[in-house]
């Protein structure tokens, strides 16, 4: 007999409705290109370093990190994509049983990352201003909160105070995870993690850093709430092509992820004023997507599939409702997408 968990019944593997499509922005990647160090540290790589393990924590992606944040590597965690080091994180402060509180709506792993891990989500709305509700979130009493600006899927930041207050309050740790940090006008939170002993934030090599593929992720924290995260991270969660890949990137790719992250930002704005102009009202976004309320959303994005273009759809969002997620991209991409909502809106 195999011993279904309780807990996992009603989980299904993560499978957001996508087909292979020519124009697909519904997730929030780079469509801009490869950063140049990448490429050409992938054709440097001795094919027989495949045989053995990497080192078992990426230590010189940490150190590298650390270095541009002017801190010990030990401030410094990795994993498999931010994801990874959400998940470890979770792990590492929490029992299962306990309360993980959230912002509503967030990121869509964070009440699968609960469930997985026998967590129980408390979902917090966010204001109408979609800043956070600090009483709302500390009233939960949960040991780890989590909060995420530019938050996904709506784009929006918070407020320094709010996310002060939380972080002041809180009884146990605040996550924040930054994964569109680099499109964002202000400095983000980083300080928070590099001054307070509760607070780790999360970055991504994924959007801005145009290395979804590779799953490089890391967090920044006080060394005491780093250990906790490397221990329930465990070994070998960076394989050493993408440690080496992303070093370099880091070392040399820094103006060229500027370069696009800018043009990712123009080209979002430019599609905000096409939606308005179509009677559409996007949210205010810091991200490299926006977000669209549109009744009916995930029957627009199927027949918007169709023509070949995917797109993100939500449904019944938390103070929203039915939305789209338009990842930015080259605009003959965004225009073809515009082409495929006017004829999907009908
Ligand atoms: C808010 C947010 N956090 C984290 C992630 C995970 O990114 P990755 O695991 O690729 O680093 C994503 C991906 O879409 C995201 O939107």
């Amino acid at each position: 007999m195999i011993p279904l968990r309780a807990s996992y019944q009603g989980l299904s593997p993560y499978s957001p409705p996508k087909k292979p499509c020519r124009v697909d922005l519904s997730d929030n990647t780079n469509l801009f290109g490869v950063p140049p160090a990448a490429a050409r540290k992938l054709g440097e790589f001795h094919a027989e370093l495949l045989a053995r393990y990497p080192r078992s924590y990426a230590p010189d992606l940490r150190r590298v990190l650390a270095s541009g944040l002017g801190v010990e590597a030990e401030w410094v965690t990795t994993g498999c994509g931010s994801d990874d080091v959400l998940d470890s994180a979770l792990r590492a402060f929490l029992e299962p049983g306990e309360v993980l509180a959230f912002q509503d709506p967030t990121f869509v792993m964070m009440p699968l990352f609960a469930k997985v891990n026998g967590l129980r989500p408390a979902a917090v709305p966010l204001r109408a201003d979609f800043d956070v509700d600090p009483e709302a979130l500390l009233a939960t009493g949960a040991k780890v909160i989590y909060l995420c600006s530019p938050n996904n899927p709506t784009g929006t930041v918070l407020s320094r105070a709010s996310v002060e207050r939380v972080v002041d309050e809180a009884p146990g740790v605040v996550i924040i995870d930054e994964a569109y940090a680099d499109f964002a006008r202000g400095p983000g939170f980083v300080d928070l993690a590099l001054t307070r002993t509760n607070v780790l934030v999360t970055r991504t090599f994924s959007k801005a850093f145009g290395l979804a593929s590779l799953r490089v992720g890391w967090g920044v924290g006080h060394p005491r709430l780093v250990a906790e995260v490397e221990k329930a991270r465990g070994p070998y969660k960076l394989t050493q092509l993408a440690e080496s890949v992303a070093v370099a990137t880091l070392n040399e790719d820094p103006p060229w992820v500027r370069v696009w992250a800018q043009e990712a930002v123009a080209n979002r704005e430019r599609l905000r004023e096409a939606l308005r102009a179509m009677g559409l009202k996007p949210l205010p976004s810091e991200g490299n997507f926006l977000l669209v309320p549109v009744p009916g959303a995930p029957e627009v994005a199927e027949r918007m599939r169709e023509r070949d273009v995917n797109v993100r759809a939500f449904q019944g969002l938390t103070g929203v409702g039915d939305a789209l997620r338009i990842g930015s991209a080259p605009w003959p991409l965004l225009e073809t997408a515009l082409t495929a909502l006017r004829e999907s809106l009908r």
